[in-house]
């Protein structure tokens, strides 16, 4: 049995965050098994200058971009082309994969993100990889091969037929087979997979019941794109949808121009939503209408998609999500939410992990924050969303393994 010693900041809602000052977390067997004030004459790990929070939770993000994040170009298709797509192509060599997973994964606990779900490349020995180093650094991931079968360079291009056989080969391998890890089906979005290949996609992780992961309706140029390469279909989405890559499994990476027959298919589809600001700051993608996407009862969370986002944290995250809305106030609440527990939500993991709640797994992130017992929670949670950068993080823990610790 291990104990802490610590402050609780909870996501209850994402209008409402419990405070838990001076209190002991018992984690046993992976779990949390208590939450108390006091404990009776037992050893106990000190976290009391530090807030503990669920450990976040990126439900976007491309593995194999990560050395290029930073790297500008002035829009969507003109950055894939000159420096996307050229990143990806390296990590063809497996040495340059793994010293990428390796360090892609040390920086995301040294975030404190717990949970990620991850695009690798096209390549099935890179995916391979990135689940092999997930394993040995104990984090919580769904990962997916990249899925790109047309209209692409000639040097990620793949055939339709060996595209889906190696994700079924590394589905087959890595679902499940820990209790940390998944696969996510990634056909990378409409201009570069087939109907065929989406088809065969959907069946399959329908049958399945596996995670499939796409971008949709992220910028203007790729609608018109989409809609001049697939011209039979009402919309974007429809796409999508007539092809059998829709369900509640199926994570949809941005979906800023939407219309509202388009969000009518994804609510009745139980699809969801992922939001990510950076990227759409950075690549100047438009403004995600978050309002709307929260009153029309489509689940949706928070994600950093690097490299299109600069940075692997969800601190960062969480105030650009704040700060890319011109006519909302995204709350700090609403940040801390859709960071961690709408996320688990989304990942339909709200009953595992997402926040600090007895019988869950012990996911957790300690941050250290200055003057600690001066503060009351707006204080504390305003600053964890806007300070976030600065703040460091103590430790990490992923089902009660401490994964991380700062030296
Ligand atoms: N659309 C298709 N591929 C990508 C990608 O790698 N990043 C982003 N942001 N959008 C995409
Ligand atoms: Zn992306």
């Amino acid at each position: 049995m291990l104990i802490i010693k610590t402050n609780i900041l909870n996501p209850i809602s994402s209008d409402k965050v419990e405070f838990l000052p001076d209190t002991f977390i018992s984690i046993s067997n992976k779990k949390i098994a208590s939450i108390s004030k006091t404990i009776e004459n037992q050893d106990f790990t000190d976290y009391s200058d530090s807030v503990c929070i669920p450990g976040l939770i990126d439900t976007h993000v491309h593995l194999s971009q990560y050395y290029v994040r930073g790297k500008h170009n002035s829009n969507l298709f003109d950055w894939l082309d000159n420096c996307t797509f050229p990143e990806e192509l390296k990590s063809k060599d497996p040495e340059y994969a793994r010293k990428v997973a390796q360090d892609f994964f040390t920086a995301l606990k040294k975030a404190g993100t717990t949970t990620s779900v991850i695009y690798t490349s096209p390549f099935k020995e890179a995916c391979n990889i990135a689940f092999e180093t997930a394993e040995e650094m104990g984090v919580r991931a769904i990962i997916g091969k990249t899925m790109m079968d047309t209209n692409s360079p000639e040097y990620l291009l793949e055939d339709t037929e060996t595209s889906f056989l190696e994700s079924v080969e590394l589905f087959e391998k890595w679902n499940k087979k820990t209790e940390l890890l998944e696969y996510v089906f990634s056909p990378r979005f409409a201009p570069v997979c087939s109907s065929q290949l989406m088809k065969m996609i959907g069946e399959f992780a329908q049958k399945k019941k596996a995670y499939i992961q796409t971008h949709l309706s992220e910028n203007q140029d790729e609608i018109k794109l989409v809609k001049k390469l697939f011209p039979k279909y009402k919309n974007y989405t429809e796409i999508y949808e007539k092809l059998g890559i829709l369900g509640p499994k199926t994570l949809l990476g941005h979906g800023i121009h939407l219309d509202n027959e388009e969000l009518e298919i994804i609510k009745k589809t139980k699809s969801k939503i992922i939001h990510c600001p950076d990227s759409n700051f950075f690549l100047k993608s438009g403004v995600f209408p978050f309002e709307k996407i929260k009153k029309s009862g489509i689940d949706f969370s928070l994600a950093s998609d690097v490299a299109g986002g600069t940075s692997l944290s969800m601190f960062n995250v969480m105030k650009m999500a704040c700060y890319r809305q011109d006519d909302y106030t995204v709350s700090p609440e609403e940040a801390f939410y859709y960071a961690t527990l709408g996320g688990a939500k989304v990942l339909e993991k709200e009953d595992i992990i997402g926040s600090i709640d007895v019988g869950k797994e012990a996911d957790l992130a300690f941050v250290k924050i200055p003057d600690i017992n001066n503060k009351e929670k707006k204080e504390l949670l305003s600053k964890l969303v806007f300070l976030g950068n600065e703040l460091k993080i103590k430790a990490t823990y992923v089902a009660g393994k401490n994964v991380y610790e700062k030296s």
